[in-house]
């Protein structure tokens, strides 16, 4: 059959309450023009982010009734370990609240002033949590994955020609090398298992630990199965653990690629570090068998990672996106080339070329999405990238607007809305004005600023 449909059926259901577009329009002035300030359920397609958004199986909430709450020794670790484990078998499992916490535990041991950590491109958490150490974030990514319009099956590789000039330069100030599949600041771009053993393979020529970044490690397995020579026939699972088999260590968000709502971890298999990440553990988030989780939230993970790897949905996710890039892209939309894993990415600079950077080309058109079809994207550009830290504002280097997939959230029809959306735009898009900030915080202010429209 030629129509890829959602492989599940829907049980329960979560009304959306429609809005029309003046009450949009009054919503969006009352939020002064940031969609972070809109009220979630005046919202018709939530497309903000992937992240702890996705619908959880009847399996994940038979499972949370199995919950066992005990403060140690819960079997719910047990089976939440033993699910990590069987497609990323290190030996330390480290339970956290989120992805952002294992990252913390980790560069608070091998972070510090003087280290640097190379990788494809660090996500903003991870390079907060490695610089808030002292230490340097240093991203590699290959050229291609720099270039949004180049076309490359793998744009989330790492140059490796650049980390062995890295790694031999910088070797002493180097605690580990990290890589992020797939890799969500470059567009969701997945990395080749090829790259990923390269990767591995050189970080142990300098007896360096190597550890994935692993939040979408299923979409990235996928990608893998499609578009890497001599893979096609391998079992997705397979795969994940090819990916995982070189690897010192992992740091996950389960709010992504475990289908769960929160949660994460730090894997690692090097017996001193993770006895001190214990310790840290302990003082951060919570004993080592619920690690800031309630044992329920342990097991929705436990149940949500046998479901991940079933490749009828890795196949309906990922052509999702592929197919409202290709409509998208058959209008005129300019778009980050290939789609990547959790999101589709639009160059709002290319596409409203009027609007100049710094009247934030990237804002206006989220909140046009919005106003005309109530659909809440996210700025990625001159509003989240543009203040420096000495004060002055310059354009960022692109200024996009991302469109997240939650996970077996939304269908086929949400789907098209979306685009058509995008059509109604696009017969005004000439109209469209830029914004001025009013008002915004020292640091971070894509989350509170507040914005007013230009006048024509
Ligand atoms: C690649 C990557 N790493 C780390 C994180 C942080 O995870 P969390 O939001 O659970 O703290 C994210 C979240 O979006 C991510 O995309």
């Amino acid at each position: 059959m030629k129509t890829i449909i959602e492989p599940f059926r829907i049980k329960s259901v979560e009304p959306i309450r429609m809005t029309t577009r003046p009450e949009r329009r009054a919503m969006l002035e009352a939020a002064h023009f940031n969609l972070f300030g809109l009220h979630s359920d005046d919202v018709l397609i939530d497309l903000l982010t992937d992240s702890g958004t996705s619908a959880m199986s009847a399996r994940q909430w038979a499972a949370i009734m199995q919950g066992d709450e005990s403060y140690a020794g819960s079997p719910s670790f047990a089976r939440f370990e033993a699910a990590v484990r069987n497609l990323a078998p290190f030996k330390h499992i480290i339970p956290t609240h989120q992805g952002r916490a294992a990252e913390a535990i980790l560069f608070h041991l091998l972070g510090g002033p003087g280290r640097k950590i190379p990788s494809n491109t660090h996500f903003d958490t991870t390079r907060g949590n490695i610089e808030a150490s002292g230490a340097e974030a240093v991203d590699l990514v290959i050229a291609e994955g720099r270039d949004p319009a180049a076309d490359h099956p793998f744009k989330g590789n790492m140059d490796i020609a650049a980390l062995a000039a890295f790694l031999e330069a910088n070797a002493d100030a180097v605690p580990c090398v990290m890589l992020t599949v797939t890799n969500n600041a470059g567009g969701g771009q997945p990395v080749s298992l090829a790259n990923i053993e390269a990767v591995a393979d050189l970080a142990h020529r300098y007896g360096k630990p190597f550890i994935i970044d692993g939040c979408r490690f299923a979409e990235n397995a996928w990608f893998i199965k499609c578009r890497e020579l001599g893979q096609a026939a391998r079992p997705v699972i397979d795969i994940v653990r090819s990916m995982f088999a070189r690897a010192d260590g992992m740091t996950m968000s389960a709010k992504k690629d475990a289908f769960a709502n929160i949660g994460g971890w730090l894997a690692l298999n090097d017996d001193a570090l993770a006895a001190s990440a214990r310790v840290r553990l302990i003082q951060t988030e919570g004993f080592p068998t619920y690690g800031g989780l309630a044992g329920r939230d342990l097991d929705a993970i436990a149940q949500g990672l046998s479901e991940i790897v079933d490749e009828d949905y890795l196949a309906y996710r990922i052509r999702t996106n592929a197919y409202i890039g290709e409509r998208l892209t058959a209008l005129g939309v300019p778009i980050v080339r290939p789609t990547g894993g959790h999101a589709v990415f639009v160059d709002a600079r290319g596409w409203l070329s009027h609007v100049p950077p710094l009247h934030y080309p990237g804002q206006a058109l989220a909140c046009a999405l919005y106003e005309i079809g109530g659909v809440r994207s996210c700025e990625i550009g001159t509003v989240m990238f543009g203040r420096a830290r000495d004060g002055a504002e310059h354009p960022a280097a692109m200024d996009l607007v991302r469109l997240a997939m939650p996970r077996r959230v939304y269908t086929q029809s949400h789907a098209d809305y979306v685009v058509e959306t995008f059509e109604e735009i696009a017969a005004v898009k000439d109209d469209l004005r830029g914004l001025r900030i009013t008002w915004e915080p020292p640091m971070m202010r894509h989350f509170t600023a507040k914005f007013e429209p230009l006048p024509a």
